[in-house]
């Protein structure tokens, strides 16, 4: 493990404002070091989407203060804020968003668009053989609506690598999958972490998906407490 913690919330609020407002974060802590598995518990509604979006950068604190990589978060404009995301953290989104009228190498590609960091013949030979790696070689040609629920996941894991992303931040990965296609993603997801050293942070219902990560804390009245695990 590394000195600096990959990722780190010290003392984050965060409210939803309306007529009543929501309080969903009370003055979190939160530390991760690079090489993590971390997953993420707690009821519905207490807040675990929200939490990854302020890990992943896609919203702000209203106090308190995120890290990455040794870095203040605080004051980074959206567009600082977006190169950081699009080069270092990779998403899997609850729902996986992908575009319904491209193909899965199409969808695989987005994010190297607005990255640009290598030729696209490099990102195509990359999406291919991580498609390759998930077993999707033979359906990069479809679009999601010719896809199982387990390939449209397993497209949206590749998505989220594309990048080389160090940080994988997923939302519910397996929560819309039968046994065998959330199978196949547990795996995927252990042994991007285990082999390719790829820190993971896991939102998850399933306490066998959970039971894979290192460590397990709960989102309980706002703050992250550890969960202890027989
Ligand atoms: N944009 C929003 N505006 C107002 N309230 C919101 C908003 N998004 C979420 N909330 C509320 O904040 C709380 C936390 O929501 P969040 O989506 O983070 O929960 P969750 O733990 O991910 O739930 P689930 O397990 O059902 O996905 C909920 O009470 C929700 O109703
Ligand atoms: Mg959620």
């Amino acid at each position: 493990m590394s000195a600096v913690p990959l990722l780190e919330l010290r003392s984050v609020s965060k409210s939803y404002p309306g007529p009543t407002p929501v309080p969903v974060l009370r003055e979190a802590h939160l530390s991760i070091a690079g090489g993590e598995s971390v997953a993420i518990v707690g009821p519905s509604g207490s807040g675990k989407s929200t939490l990854l979006n302020l890990l992943g950068t896609l919203d702000t604190p209203d106090s308190g203060s995120v890290w990455f990589e040794g870095r203040d978060l605080t004051g980074l404009s959206p567009k600082e804020l977006a190169t950081l995301r699009n080069r270092r953290i990779g998403f899997i989104f609850q729902n996986h968003h992908l575009l319904p009228q491209c193909t899965v190498l199409e969808n695989v590609l987005i994010p190297t668009l607005a990255a640009q960091r290598s030729a696209p013949e490099e990102a195509v030979a990359r999406a291919r053989q991580l498609l390759d790696r998930v077993g999707l070689g033979p359906r990069i040609d479809h679009t999601p609506g010719r896809l199982s629920g387990g390939e449209r996941q397993r497209t949206a894991v590749v998505r989220a690598l594309i990048n080389q992303p160090a940080l994988l931040l997923a939302d519910e990965p397996t929560g819309a999958l039968d046994r065998a296609s959330a199978g196949e993603i547990t795996r995927l997801l252990t042994e991007l972490n285990l082999k390719d050293g790829l820190t993971l942070i896991v939102v998850t219902h399933s306490a066998e998906l959970a039971g894979l990560m290192g460590r397990a804390v709960e989102l309980r009245d706002g703050q992250l407490v550890p969960l202890n695990r027989a």
